[in-house]
C-alpha cells in the first residue's frame, strides 16, 4: 500500500473516531471470518492506542465486554463495556483476566530495534504468549487473531496455533503497508482443553 492509501486510511480513521488506522486491518479480518457477535466477551492484547478495542466494543455492543491490555495508556474515550488495563501481558496471571472469552485478539508488536531478524523473533515470542493466553482463557469454539512479523519462525507459530484450533488462516489485510512484513494468523474453532491433552 502506497503512502497515499496510508494517508487515506489515517484520514478515514480520524473521521470515524478511531485513534489509529490499524482498525481497518481488524475490520477486514472480521469481514472475512465473521469474528464478532453481539454480547460476546473479547480480550484485546496490545490494545493501545485503542482502535481495535473501540471496534470490538462496537461489534459486541453494550451487552458484551472487552478487556484490553497494553504497556501504554489508550487515547480518547472508550465505552462502558470496555475495561482497559495498563499492564505487561507476559506478567498477567490467567486468573486476573477473569475469562472465559469468545474472542482473543493480539496486535502486540515489539519496539523495533533495527535488526529485522531480532524484531521477527521478538514478535514471534509475543505471538506465542498470546496463543498461550488464548489457549487458557478461550471458550471452546472461540476465535483468535494474532499479529506476527513474517520470518524464520512463521511455521512454528502456525504449528502452535494448529494445536489449539480446528481451522487456521493467514491474512494480510489491505490496510497493511506493502513493505510491511506483518501478517495475521487467525485460529477458529478453539479445541476443548481435554481434546488437546490426547496424544
Ligand atoms: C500496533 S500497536 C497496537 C494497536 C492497537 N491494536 C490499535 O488498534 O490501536 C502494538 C502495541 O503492542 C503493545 N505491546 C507490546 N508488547 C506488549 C506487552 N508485553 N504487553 C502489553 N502490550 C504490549 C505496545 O505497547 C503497542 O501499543
Amino acid at each position: 500500500m502506497g503512502r497515499r492509501r496510508q494517508d487515506e486510511y489515517a484520514r478515514r480513521a480520524r473521521r470515524e473516531g478511531f485513534p489509529a488506522r490499524s482498525v481497518y486491518k481488524l475490520e477486514e479480518i472480521d469481514r472475512r471470518v465473521q469474528l464478532f457477535r453481539p454480547g460476546q466477551r473479547v480480550l484485546d492484547l496490545g490494545a493501545a492506542p485503542g482502535s481495535w478495542t473501540l471496534y470490538a466494543a462496537q461489534r459486541v455492543g453494550r451487552n458484551g465486554r472487552v478487556l484490553a491490555l497494553d504497556l501504554q495508556e489508550h487515547v480518547g474515550e472508550l465505552p462502558p463495556q470496555v475495561e482497559f488495563r495498563v499492564a505487561d501481558v507476559r506478567e498477567q496471571s490467567i486468573e486476573s483476566l477473569e475469562g472465559p472469552f469468545d474472542v482473543v485478539l493480539s496486535d502486540m508488536a515489539p519496539k523495533t530495534m533495527g535488526s529485522r531478524a531480532a524484531d521477527q523473533y521478538r514478535s514471534f515470542e509475543l505471538f506465542l504468549t498470546a496463543v498461550e493466553v488464548a489457549a487458557q482463557v478461550l471458550a471452546s469454539g472461540g476465535a483468535f487473531v494474532g499479529k506476527i512479523f513474517q520470518g524464520a519462525e512463521f511455521e512454528l507459530a502456525r504449528d502452535a496455533l494448529r494445536k489449539h484450533f480446528t481451522k487456521c488462516r493467514v491474512i494480510k489485510p489491505e490496510a497493511v503497508r506493502d513493505e510491511s512484513y506483518e501478517l495475521f494468523l487467525v485460529g477458529l474453532g478453539k479445541r476443548e482443553l481435554q481434546a488437546q491433552r490426547r496424544p
